[in-house]
């Protein structure tokens, strides 16, 4: 999630605002450094107007799946546009879903929570992880769905990782507390492993902290929005922090992020695509095409002919939520690299 939000728009507005003043090397004028070459964006599925897109997954076989923030629901989205996106599942007593994380062929686990979708802000003890089955999923199919864990200790859970997929353990970021539990999905044993000060928000209105996480060697990498920054910690197998955070990269108001097979990190957040090395450094535009306006998170495809293209989600544009005046709604994007 990318944002929480309070009834005056004035006042928000301000949190955004400011925002820039904490950027400790703040990104050039994006027209400055986009590549000649830059990619060219493309839509692969358009929502209905009002939806927020807020994650993506990419299945074996190389359909999307896509969580929607505006209602509690999982969608297929064929990559190739040929066929319409497909309701997977509706998740029942929530509003929202967000983060999501395969851990085992076609077995996705999906974060869903209650969230106003007036205000933004979320309701705590109301987090949940459930398990989504995709074998032998097709568009019409009801594929079996479980809640694995409730998390009345969480606050906001957001974005959500393979920890150790030996151990059948998921990482997930709560937002708002600035922490990350561990998930054991076979004993649906939940522990906090890392709450470090690089994690927490530092924002009254809008606290999102820590908000996508991946595991890469014997590190948790993570953004945290209000911080606008991108930090490593090392960590042990089962997730708990080892040595003290270092700060790789900062952009602004990054959400979730991705990696490629040649050391480069992928993020999506606000209204363009950075990229830099996953070991930090200064991050150049991968696209700031207006089609990735209020872009939520990236993945690469996973099939021969698309394994170089990133497909990203959108929320459209978080000006859009602000305001309640709905023009450009949320989407599934392709960029070939
Ligand atoms: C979450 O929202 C759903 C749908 O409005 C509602 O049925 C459920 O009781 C809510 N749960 C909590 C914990 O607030
Ligand atoms: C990781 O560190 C935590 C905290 O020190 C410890 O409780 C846990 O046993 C460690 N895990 C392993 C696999 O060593
Ligand atoms: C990052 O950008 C700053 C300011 O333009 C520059 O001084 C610095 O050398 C750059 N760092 C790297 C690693 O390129």
């Amino acid at each position: 999630m990318h944002v929480c939000c309070c009834a005056a728009v004035v006042a928000l507005t301000g949190v955004f605002l400011s925002l820039s003043s904490v950027v400790a090397q703040p990104i050039k004028a994006r027209d400055d450094t986009v590549a000649a070459s830059a990619p060219q964006a493309s839509v692969v599925w358009t929502f209905p107007q009002d939806t927020w897109v807020e994650n993506l997954a990419v299945r074996s076989n190389g359909q999307i799946l896509a969580t929607l923030f505006t209602s509690p629901q999982l969608y297929q989205v064929d990559p190739t546009g040929n066929s319409p996106a497909s309701l997977v599942h509706t998740f029942p007593q929530q509003t929202s879903c967000l983060g999501i994380a395969e851990l085992g062929t076609d077995i996705f686990y999906v974060v869903a929570g209650n969230v106003s979708l007036t205000t933004f802000a979320s309701v705590p003890g109301s987090f949940n992880v459930y398990k989504v089955d995709m074998t032998g999923y097709s568009p019409g199919g009801n594929p079996s769905v479980s809640k694995v864990a409730n998390f009345p200790q969480g606050k906001e859970l957001n974005g959500m990782t393979v920890l150790n997929a030996a151990q059948d353990l998921l990482a997930i970021a709560d937002s708002a507390a600035g922490s990350v539990f561990s998930l054991n999905v076979n004993t649906a044993a939940v522990s906090p492993v890392v709450d470090d000060s690089t994690m927490s928000p530092n924002s009254n209105i809008a606290p999102i902290g820590v908000n996508g996480v991946k595991v890469h060697g014997n590190k948790i990498y993570f953004t945290n929005t209000n911080r606008n920054t991108y930090t490593s910690i090392p960590m042990n197998s089962t997730g708990h922090a080892m040595r003290s955070a270092s700060t790789l990269s900062t952009t602004t108001s990054p959400d979730d992020f991705t990696f490629d097979s040649n050391g480069q990190a992928y993020f999506a957040g606000n209204d363009a695509v950075m990229n830099g090395p996953v070991t930090g450094g200064n991050l150049s535009v991968f696209s700031n095409s207006p089609l990735v306006k209020g872009s939520t998170a990236c993945k690469f495809g996973r099939t021969a002919s698309d394994s170089g293209t990133l497909y990203v989600s959108t929320n459209g544009g978080l000006d859009q939520y602000l305001t309640g005046s709905f023009t450009n709604p949320g989407k599934i994007v392709a960029i070939p690299n």
